[in-house]
């Protein structure tokens, strides 16, 4: 009168495998769930017995006792009603025994039988798959889950639908991957933005070796015009990438139609939003959006608009890529590998630089204004660019530009480079990730070169980390004109794009 099933409980981007007991024994009609559920789960029995009602199957009148195993890991969520169901069917004989303990399984029940959506699908197959079960899902995730490969997914729309299944009354054809989201042809492009140089080569050099980049510009100078271009200059996730991306998205519930994109995530939270919503947490611990820009951009239009400590928070993520979210009982921890991306004003009334139409407060307001960003954060950018107002001539000028594709096509070029010398390194794929010791094997100066950084390492006072980042950024320059060697010009740059009238070291 036992009978096991099994599903899945969430630990960040990892999926536990959870079983399912059910056992009926003699005594009062009664029907427990323990386990450690929280009250979403506690409330599967509720949709469970009505479920059941819908499909006329009368629960025994006996004692009904559900464990969930191992009974020290916290249960969250609605998809533990299909589980469940499935276990106490086979309890009463009403599905195969052996069947239904082949199989990992999560979902909602409607109070009619029908399967609602779950988040998770993904990260759950991936736990299915290293169990070698067959995964059963609501058929909205099944082109989701599918795309794992290596275990059949059968994503049945209703309670009914599965128990046809299972008894091989009516089987269901396992899921196919679902295809790739269409990409937006009309995504911008930036020819579309006029002058600017300086900042178009800061966003190339930022794209190729995934640094984080500041501009600093007048209200109207095109800021977050190239911002939003910066999607159209980066490479495809590789399918590794894609994956993990699409796993925190899958949790998040963001994935459609089970379509996984190879285009690199670009999150652009408002200044107001929460802690919880940037970093992640809240009710279920969900990832934030540092979590779902993961492999991607994180832009965040006028930087110093943000809380105060929702932007000390983002100092811990931005150095060790990944972030650990409380949650009751337990730390879950998300990886957030991210480029940051931010933009700002100068000042509040944004012409700090612009004697004819700044305000009274000018020049105090602008180291008030941007002062909101504390010196470590600041210390974080590794390029830092002024967006200068366009001049009309520029904005007249309608010689050719270079596009998005072929900005695209060395930055792509640079990533490879960069790919194969860390190809030893696990974890490490662009020059962000590298450590200060690999990049003293890869990216030291010439003898010209360590001149200049040491000058200005000593005039302008770099911290250390602002020493690695310049390395860093310069092996970037060096990589993007296909240079095997950091020169003096490579530095020089390096250090110009950190030093720009922003702010200090
Ligand atoms: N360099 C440019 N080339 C072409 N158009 C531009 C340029 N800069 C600004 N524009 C025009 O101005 C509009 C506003 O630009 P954008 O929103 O990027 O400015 P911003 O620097 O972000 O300003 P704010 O500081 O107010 O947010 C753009 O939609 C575009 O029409
Ligand atoms: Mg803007």
């Amino acid at each position: 009168m036992v009978a096991e099933s099994y599903t899945v409980a969430f630990e960040g981007i990892d999926a536990r495998l959870v079983e399912v007991q059910c056992a009926l024994s003699p005594g009062m009609p009664h029907f427990s769930l323990v386990g450690l559920p929280d009250k979403a789960v506690s409330e599967a029995k509720e949709r469970v017995r009505a479920a059941l009602n819908a499909l006329s199957i009368a629960l025994p009148s006996r004692r009904i006792t559900i464990n969930l195993s191992p009974a020290d890991l916290p249960k969250e969520g609605s998809h533990f009603d299909l589980p469940i169901a499935l276990a106490l069917l086979a309890a009463i004989d009403i599905l195969p025994k052996d069947a239904v303990s082949g199989l990992v399984s999560l979902g909602e029940l409607a109070l009619d039988g029908t399967l609602v959506p779950v988040t998770g699908a993904l990260p759950a197959a991936f736990a299915a798959a290293s169990a070698e079960r067959t995964l059963v899902c609501p058929e909205t995730s099944g082109a989701e889950a599918a795309w794992v490969g290596s275990i059949p997914v059968v994503a049945p729309s209703s309670l009914h639908a599965i128990i046809q299944h299972l008894t091989g009354a009516k089987p269901i054809e396992v899921s196919q991957p679902g295809v790739v989201r269409e990409e937006n042809a009309n995504a911008p492009d930036l020819s579309e933005v006029k002058g600017q140089e300086r900042a178009k080569r800061a966003l190339e050099i930022a794209a190729a070796g995934r640094h984080h980049l500041l501009m600093v510009g007048a209200p109207g100078s095109g800021k977050s015009m190239l911002a939003a271009r910066m999607s159209s200059i980066l490479p495809d996730l590789t399918p590794e990438e894609a994956l993990e991306t699409s796993t925190i998205h899958s949790l998040a519930g963001l994935l459609k139609a089970g379509g996984i994109s190879r285009k690199r995530p670009f999150r652009t939270p408002h200044h107001t939003a929460s802690m919880a919503a940037i970093v992640g947490g809240g009710k279920g611990a969900k990832p934030g959006e540092i979590s779902l820009a993961h492999n991607g951009v994180l832009f965040m239009d006028e930087f110093p608009e943000y809380s105060r400590s929702v932007l000390e928070t983002l100092r811990q993520p931005i150095e060790t890529g990944d972030v650990v979210v409380a949650r009751a009982n337990a730390h879950v921890r998300y990886p957030c590998k991210f480029m940051l991306v931010a933009a700002a004003n100068p000042c509040k009334c944004g012409y700090l630089a612009d004697a004819s139409r700044a305000c009274a407060r000018v020049p105090g307001c602008g180291d008030d204004y941007l002062g909101r960003i504390s010196g470590p954060l600041m210390d974080r950018f590794d390029l830092r660019v002024e967006v200068p107002p366009v001049s009309f001539q520029d904005l007249e000028l309608s010689t050719a530009r270079e596009t998005s594709e072929d900005v695209a096509g060395r930055v792509e070029a640079a990533r490879s480079i960069q790919q194969e010398r860390y190809s030893y390194l696990d974890g490490v794929s662009v020059n962000a990730d590298a450590g200060g010791h690999v990049l003293e094997d890869v990216a030291q100066p010439d003898p010209d070169g360590r001149d200049l950084l040491r000058q200005a390492a000593e005039r302008v006072g770099l911290s250390a980390r602002g020493y690695h980042r310049v390395i860093r950024v310069a092996r970037t320059v060096a990589d993007l004109a296909g240079r095997e060697t950091v020169g003096r010009a490579d530095v020089a740059e390096a250090i110009s794009f950190r030093i720009a009238g922003v702010a200090t070291n």
